[in-house]
């Protein structure tokens, strides 16, 4: 415990259960002083898990939005002011959806209106994030914004589907809304791309465990945690990163720069 958000008020989207790193981001940033509210789909928050993440960051309101409907944004940031008495410090995008992943339908064969819907949530959402904190001023002077993201944007995983689209979007919006933000209020905007991470949404991607399990064995650290990737969040949202925006940030134990590894040049020898 560093004390690095004390005094920070701050919103977290997207903890559903324990395994979501959402949820572990909520706890890292209350352990480091922060004050939150919780949001999640009101679909989402009908299960009640999010009460006992509430309760353990002290009583952090649970506020439902879904994260695709302006007027579910505009009553979120206005009824956060309220609570907080004041301006936001910080905003966790942790939302993932692929409606054509859910159907079963193959990359090649996707249905164009489940992709739209897709897009919307998994991508344009931190688009209207931004700009309903931007039409309320709901942010403070160097506020930080972070979403999470996969190097699918990057390089192709076949299984992830329509969501490496999303994510190359997702990517796209943090860098173009982070250009504004930073000039009007010195606002940050970021991603995070994380490593492969047993969650609800993760596992939805199909040979979910064999892409985990190569992604450990092609990484010098090996994967990142859910643990590991909330405390990223912390020093994100914190004033040590106050002069770092507009960029995908890969938290991936080398990952994304290692060509090949011992351990995957013996599996393939034997
Ligand atoms: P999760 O399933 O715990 O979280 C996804 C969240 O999105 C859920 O809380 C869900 O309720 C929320 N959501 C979906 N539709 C919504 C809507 N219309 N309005 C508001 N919220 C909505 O899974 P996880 O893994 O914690 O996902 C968080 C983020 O991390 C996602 O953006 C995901 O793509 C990203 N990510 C996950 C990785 C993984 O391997 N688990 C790797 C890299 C990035």
């Amino acid at each position: 415990m560093y004390n690095l958000l004390k005094g920070k008020k701050g919103i977290i989207f997207g903890a559903l259960n324990e395994q979501s790193i959402a949820w572990k981001t909520a706890q890292a940033c209350y352990r480091e002083g922060a004050q939150l509210v919780l949001t999640n789909a009101p679909i989402a928050l009908r299960m009640g898990e999010i009460n006992k993440l509430s309760a353990e960051c002290g009583n952090a309101p649970v506020i439902p939005a879904d994260v695709v409907n302006m007027d579910d944004l505009k009553k979120l940031f206005e009824e956060s002011m309220k609570h907080f008495g004041g301006g936001i410090d910080f905003i966790l995008h942790s939302i993932g959806m692929s409606l054509n992943v859910r159907k079963g339908k193959a990359y090649t064969e996707i249905d164009y209106n489940f992709n739209q819907k897709t897009l919307d949530i998994s991508a344009m959402s931190l688009h209207r994030v931004l700009r309903t904190a931007w039409d309320l001023d709901a942010l403070n002077e160097g506020a930080s914004v972070v979403a999470l993201t996969y190097i699918a944007a990057q390089r192709v995983f076949p299984d992830y589907n329509e969501m490496a689209d999303a994510k190359a979007l997702l990517e796209s919006v943090t860098r173009s809304f982070g250009y504004y933000y930073g000039i009007k209020k010195k606002v940050r905007v970021n991603t995070i791309s994380q490593s492969p991470t047993k969650t609800t949404a993760g596992s939805g991607v199909k040979g979910f465990d064999g892409f985990m399990a190569y992604a450990e064995k092609m990484s010098p650290l090996g994967n990142a945690s859910g643990e590991d990737c909330a405390n990223y969040c912390t020093l994100l949202f914190s004033d040590y990163a106050k002069m770092v925006t507009m960029q995908n940030l890969f938290h991936d134990g080398g990952f994304s720069f290692t060509g090949v590894t011992q351990q995957v040049i013996d599996q393939m020898e034997k």
